[in-house]
């Protein structure tokens, strides 16, 4: 279970509080957006290519798994006011980008309501649970699909501005969306750096077993779910190759751990700070 502020000595609980406060008061001051007012909903395009607008629903319905990304990471976190206050903040924008883009497959005529509340069943029925079990592999998990997932909505994007006739308000939908992952992303690295500062083989050892297992949320659960990620490939959103040079690569560089480090596995050498950080 997580210390609290008070009851942690390595500092990780304050540094961590500390964070969250900065993104916070950034988030505040340049990223907060309105469904209503900041997206041109007059210039929605009814005749966009059906493929973006398949994929957009798949976006669509891996957000709505909101309340198993909020309930079962919440014990986990629960001692933590950073990361606990983190985490509401986050599924606050999170509800936001599902809202915004069921509102766009409606307003297109893409979608009837209906066809959207029969996915919201379909979704109610089925359980999405944690792939990591301690909250440094849920961190560097969230550090890992933020990316992944602010390279889905900025290659959606570029693909409808590829279109012959585009879709202004649906760029400025998916570009909102993106910076806000890009944001989630950028918040969940600082805190991987936190951790390797305290016990780098540890972190690391932490990340191999995230980048080796990765998947992206939920999307494995949906119905059709094969015929979707054959979507995302198709329209070159993300594929396996995406993952490794512009996930992987960059992450490596961005926390200063070099490929050979990566690779290294010795089962037998033990982190130098022990125990081990949650
Ligand atoms: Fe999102
Ligand atoms: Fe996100």
């Amino acid at each position: 279970m997580l210390p609290t502020r008070q009851q942690d000595n390595t500092g990780l609980e304050e540094a961590y509080y500390r964070l969250f406060r900065e993104f916070f008061d950034k988030a505040e001051k340049k990223r907060r957006w309105s469904i209503r007012d900041d997206i041109p909903w007059d210039q929605v395009n009814p005749k966009l290519n059906p493929a973006i607008a398949d994929v957009l629903e798949t976006f669509c319905t891996v957000e709505l798994y909101l309340p198993d990304y909020i309930e079962k990471a919440w014990p986990l976190l629960r001692h933590s006011r950073g990361r606990t206050w983190f985490h509401a903040n986050w599924g606050y924008e999170e509800a936001k980008h599902s809202m915004a883009m069921g509102d766009w497959l409606i307003a297109s005529g893409q979608r009837t309501e209906e066809q959207l509340r029969a996915v919201e069943t379909q979704v109610s029925q089925y359980q999405w649970n944690l792939p990591h079990d301690s909250p440094i592999g849920m961190v560097l998990y969230g550090m890992t699909q933020e990316l992944a997932t602010f390279l889905h909505y900025r290659n959606l994007r570029q693909c409808v501005e590829n279109e012959p006739v585009g879709d202004p308000a649906l760029s400025k939908i998916l570009k909102l969306i993106s910076v806000d992952e890009r944001a989630h992303h950028n918040f969940y690295l600082h805190v991987a750096k936190l951790y390797l500062e305290r016990d780098r083989h540890g972190t690391i050892e932490a990340l191999r077993r995230v980048i080796h297992t990765f998947k992206m949320p939920a999307v494995d659960m949906l119905a059709d779910s094969r015929r979707r990620v054959q979507a995302i490939k198709e329209l070159k959103i993300f594929d396996e190759d995406m993952f490794f040079t512009d996930v992987v690569k960059p992450l490596l560089f961005e926390l200063g751990i070099e490929w050979a480090e990566f690779r290294e596995r010795k089962p037998n050498r033990r982190s130098i700070s022990a125990p081990s950080l949650p």
